[in-house]
């Protein structure tokens, strides 16, 4: 079956923004000149997605502006003949059909995705966190869409990281398929350094099933006081249920930390043709 619905949990706080994210979304923060939040549509459109599903709370109603359409803003860039900025601007509203969920109190990931289940029906879902960027050939979610196509159960992205920062992710442990997939077995979260059963971590990026939804639904809020999607996959896993994780080609850009935002804004900005030559000609004459 086709995956043609992605949804993106954008409620949480931003607690790590703070106080940038106090009357702002995180997910609108922008990298070079886009907010986080359009890059991940697109790559969510360039991987078939149609029907993109917000689950927004207080505060978010930026992420509905900006994918909706401007008429002030288009007619002012009419008057002034900006053609260039305004087929940026129009193109937006036309990525995909957006639909917006609230998620009432901020109770976790998997109560966030929980909430859109009516909007997606008994069918494979694309899930894509606010702040997990990739810059790849091939676009990310394209990549577990097609692990998904080859094993038919939910897809877990996974990304490498030095031994030394597994302590701030979900760590799997599992049986390699081939180079970049695995059957996982188990998902360790938060693992010291010495008791992490590798260095693959999941990024943010999942398909999930019809299966996973029932599960979070019949879910009670662990000991976070969350119900998380990561506690979902546990309760498969011990019920031996599959789930394949799909390690991504490309660079992760995790914009959800300060100094991993910087190093995203550098990486784009290096790519991006207005601003490439002089921010290089900067970043060289820093006297580190
Ligand atoms: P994060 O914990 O990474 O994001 O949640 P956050 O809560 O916004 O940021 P911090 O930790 O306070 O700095 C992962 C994803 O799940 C969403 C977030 O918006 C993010 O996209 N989420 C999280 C929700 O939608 N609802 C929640 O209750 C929790």
């Amino acid at each position: 079956m086709k995956i043609k619905k992605a949804i993106l949990p954008v409620a949480g706080f931003g607690t790590r923004f703070l106080p940038a994210t106090k009357a702002q979304p995180k997910e609108m923060l922008p990298i070079v000149d886009k907010p986080v939040i359009q890059y991940l549509v697109e790559e969510a459109v360039d991987s078939g997605i149609e029907e993109i599903i917000f689950v927004t709370g207080r505060g978010k109603r930026a992420i509905e502006d900006h994918f909706d359409m401007s008429f002030e803003l288009e007619h002012n860039l009419v008057e002034k003949h900006k053609k260039e900025l305004l087929d940026a601007v129009k193109k937006i509203p036309k990525l995909a059909k957006f639909s917006y969920v609230r998620q009432p109190e901020p109770l976790g990931d998997g109560h966030a995705i929980l909430q859109a289940s009516h909007l997606v029906g008994n069918e494979p879902v694309l899930v894509i966190f606010g702040d997990c960027l990739y810059d790849s050939k091939v676009p990310a979610s394209t990549q577990i869409i097609e692990t998904f196509e080859k094993y038919g159960d939910p897809v877990i992205g996974l990304s490498s990281v030095d031994k030394k920062e597994v302590s701030k992710f979900g760590v799997i442990d599992g049986i390699k398929l081939d180079n970049s997939t695995w059957e996982i077995k188990k998902i360790v979260e938060k693992p010291t350094e010495k008791k992490a059963p590798s260095n693959l971590v999941a990024v943010g990026k999942y398909i999930i099933t019809p299966t996973v939804f029932e599960i979070l639904a019949k879910m009670k809020s662990g000991k976070s006081g969350e119900i998380r999607l990561a506690d979902a996959f546990e309760i498969m896993l011990k019920k031996n249920k599959p789930i394949y994780g799909k390690v991504l080609s490309g660079e992760w850009l995790d914009t959800g930390n300060k100094l991993n935002f910087m190093k995203a804004s550098i990486h784009l900005g290096l790519k991006n043709p207005e601003i490439k030559k002089d921010l290089k000609k900067y970043l060289k004459g820093l006297n580190l």
